[in-house]
């Protein structure tokens, strides 16, 4: 049997295999004493050295908590036990043709119960004390679909919205509940086409479902083909606005391009103002002739898209030069009007992450916090007060030169400067995708 090639095995990426506690890490400088609760990570960690291809977005989840109490800090990680991970671990191997869960893309609180998320499943539930896992989250069995990792809240209503995409059936449904977890809106939104929709937007009164051209198509997959491709050569990218019920709105179609990730967005006027990070092309998937872009050519900038709802009309302008992923901000305020937004950013195509980035967006001012050769994720923002954009950033940054990880506590209202506190973890957290913070 023989194993792979592939740079999402190396370095940064390569998977730790061990799961253990660890108490009392070392702490430079004073972790703030109102900074109390558990800082959650998911990600891509393979049990086994994959055989045959392996991409990325198909690891293993492996969940590690950093729980920070009273100035100091514990670890511990756990695989989350999919029904995959459990037969490749009875197994002793990697297995083929089995049912390929890895509940592997985010970590989120819910109602006081922990979700590990990846698209193409039901949610998976995770013990906060130890990262057991319990099993699949089906909302009182209310939602039975696979569902998106990246669900999101309107905390003024306390509701929670997501959808779902991935089943073979090629629907997108979308799902609205209350703070007692009923569901309140179920509706099929009518796609023009299946399509890759890892993360959608809301305001308000408004959700946005955007289709980008990287279509989804389980026939080709069942042809052995790509189940995901680049079609941006034939298709435009379309904004579905809904009302809170997911009822069509407003329909607009723009140029091709493509979005992983959103900041925010909210309403201004009779315009949806929609912040995210725009790539020209879809960076991962390959396009009909098998060709995935260069690094350059599918870049993403933060940008910010204005649909006019009148007008029926959509717009986008790009808002600076740094190219950057996993834009984050202070959730509180999400669907309402913000200015402070979050992400790593990069020094050009084809390196790794190696600063994080403030935007003020209301006085146009970027502050960047550089860390060198070391490789920063995605920033996970912790208030301190009620007022937006006060509070920390939690950066899980990995020491090149010692093949190891620390969790850098900055000033969120001063990125800038030195870090408040360093956690550092004796060995490597492998780059992830997405966390949060659970106080
Ligand atoms: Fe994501």
């Amino acid at each position: 049997m023989s194993t792979v090639e592939s740079p999402f095995l190396k370095g940064v990426f390569a998977p730790w295999r061990k799961e253990e506690k660890l108490d009392q890490l070392e702490v430079i400088g004073k972790i703030p004493a109102d900074l109390q609760g558990v800082l959650l990570r998911n990600g891509p960690n393979p049990q086994f050295d994959p055989v045959g291809a392996y991409h990325w977005f198909d690891g293993d989840g492996m969940l590690h908590a950093i729980r920070i109490k009273n100035g100091r800090a514990s670890y511990d990680n756990r695989w989350v036990r999919t029904e995959r991970f459990k037969l490749e671990q009875a197994a002793g191997k990697p297995l083929q043709d089995i049912d390929h869960t890895t509940a592997n893309t985010n970590i989120i609180e819910y109602q006081n119960r922990l979700l590990a998320l990846n698209e193409g499943e039901v949610p998976t539930e995770i013990q906060l004390s130890n990262l057991d896992t319990r099993g699949s989250f089906t909302f009182d069995g209310q939602i039975t679909r696979a569902l998106t990792a990246h669900p999101r809240v309107d905390h003024r209503r306390q509701e929670f919205l997501t959808y779902s995409y991935t089943n073979p059936d090629g629907r997108l449904m979308y799902y609205r509940l209350d703070r007692n977890q009923r569901v309140i809106a179920e509706q099929e939104i009518r796609w023009p086409y299946s399509s890759m929709m890892h993360d959608f937007v809301n305001t308000e009164h408004y959700v946005i479902f955007p289709i980008f051209p990287c279509t989804l198509s389980f026939e080709r997959a069942r042809r052995g083909e790509p189940i995901f491709m680049w079609e941006g050569d034939r298709l435009n990218t379309y904004f579905i606005v809904t009302d809170q019920a997911g009822n069509e709105v407003v329909r607009v179609e723009t140029d091709p391009c493509h979005v992983y990730h959103f900041g925010n967005a909210y309403e201004q006027g009779d315009c949806i103002l929609i912040d995210a990070l725009v790539s020209k092309i879809e960076p991962l998937m390959p396009n009909r002739h098998g060709k995935v872009p260069s690094e350059a050519e599918s870049a993403a900038y933060l940008a910010r898209w204005t649909i006019d709802l009148k007008k029926r009309s959509i717009q986008l302008e790009f808002l600076d030069k740094t190219i950057g992923e996993f834009p984050r901000f202070d959730e509180r305020f999400n669907g309402y009007a913000y200015r402070h937004l979050y992400m790593a950013g990069q020094s050009a195509p084809g390196t790794l992450f190696d600063r994080i980035v403030h935007y003020d967006l209301k006085n146009n001012r970027i502050v960047v916090h550089q860390f060198g050769q070391d490789i920063p994720t995605e920033p996970v923002f912790v208030p301190r007060s009620e007022q937006e954009g006060d509070g920390y950033l939690l950066v899980v940054v990995y020491r090149s030169a010692e093949d190891r990880s620390d969790v850098v506590i900055l000033d969120a209202k001063h990125v800038d400067e030195a870090p408040l506190a360093v956690i550092k973890i004796p060995h490597r957290i492998p780059f992830g995708f997405h966390g949060n913070f659970v106080q």
